[in-house]
C-alpha cells in the first residue's frame, strides 16, 4: 500500500525541513509540501515528530559461537529489537573461527539470517586465517555482494590473525576495492598480561581492563593504520574506546591514511568501575576493548561531534548471566560482549543530543548516512530522497521512559543500562515502505528483511 507521511520535520545528515513524504511500494517517490493524498494511501500524521532515514548499525553480532558458548539473540529476536529501537539495517560480523572453513561459515551465517530477519541486513566477512583457499573464497564472497572484511588483531588462536595474514588480507582488499574493519588490540600483549595476572591470583572481572590496557589498543590501532598506509587499502577501526587509540587514528587521518573510526555507546557512557563490581554484576560489563576510565568520555564525545569518530554502532553481543558466570573462576573465560542494538538511538538522543554534545545532523550522519556511505549502501539507505528505500523513523522527541530488562526485546536476562531514564522514541518505523513498528511495538512482517548486496569501490 502507498504511504503518505504528512506534517513531519525531515532531518538528514545535511538538512532539516518540513515536507511530506510519499512512498510507493518500497521506495520514496515524492517529497514536497502539502502533497495530495492519492486514493488508497495510508496517511501517517507526523506532526511534532522528526523523520530520520532508517538508522544503520554497522557492527552487530547475532549468530556468534564465541568463548565456549553462543550469543543469545537470533535474527528474529535481534531484528525486532533493532526495529523497535529505530535501526532498520544492521551489518553483522560473519565470524567463522580459525578452525573453520571461511566459505562454509559465510554460507552458514547467510542461512541463519535468510527468511528470519524483520529488518534488512548485510555482513562483514571476518578473515580469521589466510591459507591456500582463502583468496578464492574471499573473491567469491565479495562477488556475492559482501564487500567488507573484518580482521581481529586480538583473540589469539581463535579469531586473531598474524601480521602476515593482515598484510595479505589488506592487499587483496585493496585489489578488490573492499573496506576492511578491524578490532585493534595487540593479541600477544593481551595474552601475556592475562597469564601474568592469573599467575598472581588476580582472577576477577576487575582484572579484565588491566589485561588489555589503553596502550595495547593504541598499538593495535597504530599498527592497523601503518598496514593501511603501506598497502593503500581502506580501513575502519571498530569499537574504539580510549584517547590513546583515538590519537593514533587521528594522526593516521591527518597524514592521509584511508581510515575511519567507529565507537559504541558503552564507551561513551559506561566506565570500568562497572566491571569492578563483585560477582556477576561486574561480569555483565566485560567486553573488549574493555570499559575504560571515565576520563576518556569527553574526548570521545568531542571526536564524535568533530567527525573524527565517523560512526556509532553497538557491537551488540548478548550473553546472559548464566553465560557470564562461565568466567566466575577466571576473568579470561567471561564471554565478552554487551547488548545495545535496541537502546542505541535513545541513548544517543538522550546523552548526545539532549545534553548538547552532538548536533542532530551529525547524529544522523554517524548513526545512518556515514555507515551507508562507507559500506556501499548509499544512497539506497542512509538518505531521505526520491529513489531511496523507504526506511524511515518517525521519531517522537518528547517521549520519556526508562530502559529495563523487563521491557526490552533483546533476548537476554539483563540490560547494561538498567533503570536509565531516556528521552525520545521511534514511534513509527518502516522498512522499504512497510510499517514494522508502532508506538514501541513490533506490528509488521517478521520476514521482511532482505540480504543487501553491496558494490565495491
Ligand atoms: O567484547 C566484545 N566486543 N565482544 C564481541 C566480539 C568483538 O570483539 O567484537
Ligand atoms: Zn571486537
Ligand atoms: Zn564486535
Amino acid at each position: 500500500m502507498a504511504l503518505l507521511i504528512k506534517n513531519g520535520e525531515i532531518v538528514t545528515a545535511e538538512a532539516r525541513y518540513f515536507a511530506d513524504i510519499y512512498v510507493e511500494d518500497e521506495t520514496i517517490t515524492r517529497i514536497g509540501k502539502n502533497l495530495e493524498v492519492p486514493a488508497g494511501s495510508e496517511v501517517i500524521d507526523a506532526t511534532d515528530k522528526l523523520i530520520f532515514p532508517g538508522f544503520i548499525d554497522p557492527h552487530v553480532h547475532i549468530y556468534l559461537p564465541f568463548m565456549a558458548t553462543f550469543a543469545k539473540d537470533t535474527h528474529a529476536t535481534a531484528s525486532k529489537a533493532a526495529l523497535i529501537g529505530g535501526t532498520t539495517t544492521f551489518i553483522e560480523m560473519c565470524c567463522p573461527s580459525r578452525n573453520d572453513d571461511a566459505l562454509a561459515g559465510y554460507k552458514l551465517w547467510k542461512q541463519k539470517a535468510e527468511g528470519t530477519s524483520a529488518c534488512d541486513y548485510a555482513f562483514h566477512m571476518a578473515v580469521t586465517k589466510f591459507v591456500a583457499e582463502t583468496e578464492a573464497q574471499l573473491r567469491e564472497i565479495v562477488a556475492d555482494g559482501t564487500t567488507s572484511f573484518k580482521i581481529f588483531l586480538s583473540y589469539k588462536n581463535f579469531f586473531g590473525v598474524e601480521d602476515g595474514e593482515l598484510y595479505q588480507t589488506l592487499a587483496l582488499a585493496k585489489e578488490l576495492g573492499v573496506i576492511t574493519t578491524a578490532h585493534c588490540e595487540n593479541a600477544e600483549l593481551v595474552s601475556r598480561l592475562q597469564a601474568k595476572l592469573l599467575a598472581e591470583g588476580k582472577t576477577g572481572a576487575e582484572w579484565h581492563e588491566p589485561s588489555r590496557p589503553e596502550t595495547v589498543e593504541a598499538e593495535g590501532t597504530t599498527r592497523f593504520a601503518t598496514f593501511l598506509e603501506t598497502t593503500g587499502a581502506e580501513g575502519y577501526v571498530v569499537h574504539l574506546s580510549c584517547k590513546p587509540a583515538l590519537d593514533a587514528a587521528r594522526r593516521a587521518k591527518m597524514r592521509g591514511v584511508k581510515i575511519s573510526v567507529e565507537s559504541v555507546l558503552p564507551h561513551f557512557l559506561l566506565d570500568k568501575t562497572l566491571a569492578e563490581q563483585p560477582g556477576v554484576d561486574g561480569m555483565k560489563y566485560i567486553m573488549s576493548p574493555p570499559l575504560r576510565n571515565k576520563r576518556n568520555h569527553d574526548d570521545l564525545w568531542a571526536a564524535l561531534s568533530a567527525g573524527t569518530i565517523d560512526t556509532v554502532g553497538t557491537d551488540h553481543c548478548p550473553f546472559d548471566l548464566e553465560q557470564k558466570e562461565l568466567g566466575a573462576q577466571k576473568f579470561t573465560e567471561i564471554p565478552n560482549g554487551l547488548p545495545g542494538l535496541e537502546e542505541r538511538v535513545q541513548l544517543m538522543w538522550t546523552h548526545g543530543v539532549c545534553t548538547g554534545r552532538v548536533d542532530i545532523p551529525r547524529v544522523v550522519d554517524a548513526m545512518s548516512t556515514k555507515a551507508a556511505r562507507l559500506f556501499g549502501l548509499y544512497p539506497r539507505k542512509g538518505l531521505i530522497a526520491a529513489g531511496s528505500d523507504a526506511d524511515l523513523v518517525i521519531f517522537d522527541p518528547k517521549w520519556k521512559g526508562t530502559l529495563s530488562v523487563k521491557t526490552q526485546h533483546t533476548n537476554n536476562n539483563y540490560n547494561g543500562f538498567e533503570g536509565w531514564p531516556v528521552e525520545g522514541r521511534a514511534s513509527v518505523v518502516t522498512v522499504r515502505g512497510k510499517v514494522q513498528v508502532r508506538d514501541g511495538e513490533f506490528v509488521g512482517d517478521p520476514q521482511r528483511g532482505r540480504f543487501l548486496k553491496r558494490g565495491t569501490r
